[in-house]
């Protein structure tokens, strides 16, 4: 018998042997498969204009996920004739880089929001959440009435900017200083806080919840909902894309 077997023979009948001998493959096995995904950030292109939340827009997703409106709302056009006909340009994996967690999904009791920004008024917006049927007789969406009632209470907005900065959103120093600031700027009636359009480009100020009074739960998911889908210029990115067709 050759050598070979002889040597394997010897590996079968030793326990301590064979159980190392396993380790060892299967440490290597599992390095091969797990070591890719840690450079799988560099797969995520990323496209212009994409960035991190302001800190109003931030507290709205928070109610957004408190609530369970994912429970009927997905946040992902897929790449279908239908529905891109339906709500816009399907979603780039770059759109929700910076959500942790993301909102993606194939439950649609409701539409997909993933490109809603703009898409309504605010009032539209504020009537629907208070009574849905108002707006759209049909719908059997829950009522958030008590959303306008509420007021805004995000405690320490810089360290929820500092959470999301050691999963990897890059928040600067200054914006997480500037959070609490920020969270009330974005609000401000009078539509003006050039401050808050350096740090956060393309974010809209204004009173979101027509109460400029106060500032509410309605006006952060107000916010958050005018802003889903607005930051990437397709029209500007679709010659580029047919170029590399
Ligand atoms: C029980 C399921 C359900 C839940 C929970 C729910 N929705 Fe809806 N939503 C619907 C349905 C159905 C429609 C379509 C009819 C309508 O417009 O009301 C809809 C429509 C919408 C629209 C209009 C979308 C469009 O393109 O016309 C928005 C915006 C919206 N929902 C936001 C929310 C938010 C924000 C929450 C959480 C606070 C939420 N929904 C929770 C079922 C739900």
């Amino acid at each position: 018998m050759s050598t070979f077997t002889e040597k394997h023979k010897k590996l079968e009948r030793n326990v301590t042997l064979l159980a190392a001998a396993a380790l060892v493959t299967v440490v290597i096995g599992g390095i091969v498969e797990i070591a890719p995904l840690f450079y799988l950030e560099e797969t995520v292109e990323e496209v212009e204009g994409v960035r991190p939340y302001t800190p109003l827009e931030l507290a709205g997703r928070n109610i957004y996920i408190r609530e369970g409106c994912y429970n009927c709302h997905s946040q992902m056009v897929r790449p279908f004739r239908d529905e891109v006909d339906r709500y816009g340009h399907y979603s780039l994996s770059a759109e929700s880089m910076y959500d942790h967690p993301f909102q993606w999904g194939s439950k649609r009791t409701g539409p997909d929001l993933a490109r809603v920004g703009g898409r309504y008024s605010d009032e539209w917006h504020v009537q629907h959440l208070i009574d849905p049927r108002s707006v759209v007789p049909e719908s059997i969406m829950p009522s958030y009435s008590f959303l306008a009632e509420r007021r805004l209470d995000m405690e320490d907005p810089g360290a929820h900017l500092t959470a999301l900065r050691r999963v990897g959103v890059p928040y600067t120093d200054e914006q997480i200083e500037q959070a609490a600031e920020h969270l009330a700027l974005q609000a401000d009636p009078d539509g003006f806080a050039p401050d808050l359009q350096e740090f956060y480009p393309k974010s809209q100020v204004r009173d979101f919840d027509g109460d400029p009074r106060r500032l509410t739960e309605m006006d952060a998911l107000v916010a958050y909902l005018q802003m889903l889908g607005t930051l990437v210029d397709f029209e500007a990115a679709a010659p580029m894309e047919e170029l590399s067709e």
